[in-house]
């Protein structure tokens, strides 16, 4: 059996002030929950969530590396950084970083290689907008960024990886995707990770729905067989968060 995983992305709210008084909020209303629960913060914010969870089993993730291991590359964070921090996530190729900052298939799979030899375990952003939906090519479009994303990974490594199904329409809209629509996308997206690396990989892949999920929505969406959890903005970063972590 899989363990769900719901990981709240912060994006970029909370300064370490502000982030240290978040997690001292929601770690007593996801205590006792049967999920994994991450909390995925702005890199500034790494260590003093870190010290926040310490002695919980919540974990921290980043939301974003860069490829390099160290270097001229100003403004960047590596994966050594994020894991010298205490992080064991990090979030990568969300629908955000690649509309606002320009990032590839291509960059994204770099990405994913070097967290992974890193041993940092990436969430893994995919999702279709709102346009291609409506031309009915949504599966093909995430099959593309799914196979472009994981060239190279071996299926040891694809196994211990998290895939976050975001439908760019549903994110931070209030526009959830029906749980049909998401249990379709999920169950595709298990059925590639099948094709590309047979069924005890596809078996233990955990792959998460976003976009919108709320207290009231969470149960059921984590309730079909491919959705594993989910990948959490906006209900991230309040109460209603603790509902969604015990769903
Ligand atoms: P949302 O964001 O829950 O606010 O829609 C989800 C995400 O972008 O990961």
């Amino acid at each position: 059996m899989r363990k769900k995983i719901i990981a709240g992305n912060w994006k970029m709210n909370m300064t370490p002030s502000e982030a240290k008084a978040l997690a001292e909020l929601l770690i007593p209303l996801v205590k006792g929950t049967k999920n994994e629960v991450v909390f995925c913060v702005p890199a500034i914010d790494v260590t003093t969530v870190v010290k926040a969870v310490k002695g919980t089993k919540i974990q921290v993730g980043g939301e974003n590396i860069y490829f390099e291991d160290k270097g001229a590359y100003t403004g960047e964070t590596s994966a050594d950084m994020l894991l010298d921090a205490g992080a064991k996530y990090v979030i990568l190729g969300h629908s955000e970083r690649r509309e606002y900052f320009k990032e590839t298939d291509e960059d994204i799979n770099k990405k994913v290689l070097k967290a992974l030899e890193k041993g940092l375990t990436p969430i893994l952003c995919c999702g279709e907008s709102l346009t291609q939906r409506e031309q009915g090519i949504t599966i093909d479009w995430i099959r593309m960024q799914i196979k472009i994303a994981l060239q190279g990974v071996t299926a040891e490594q694809a196994q211990k990886m998290v895939i976050a199904y975001e439908p760019i329409w549903a994110i931070g809209t209030g526009k959830t995707a029906s749980t049909e629509q998401a249990e379709e996308v999920c169950r595709a997206i298990r059925v590639l990770i099948r094709e590309l690396y047979g069924q005890k990989t596809a078996n233990a892949i955990r792959i998460q729905y976003g976009g919108s999920v709320n207290a009231k929505n969470a149960a059921e969406l984590f309730s079909q067989p491919d959705i594993d959890g989910g990948l959490v903005g906006g209900a991230s970063l309040k109460a209603d968060f603790g509902a969604v972590a015990t769903a």
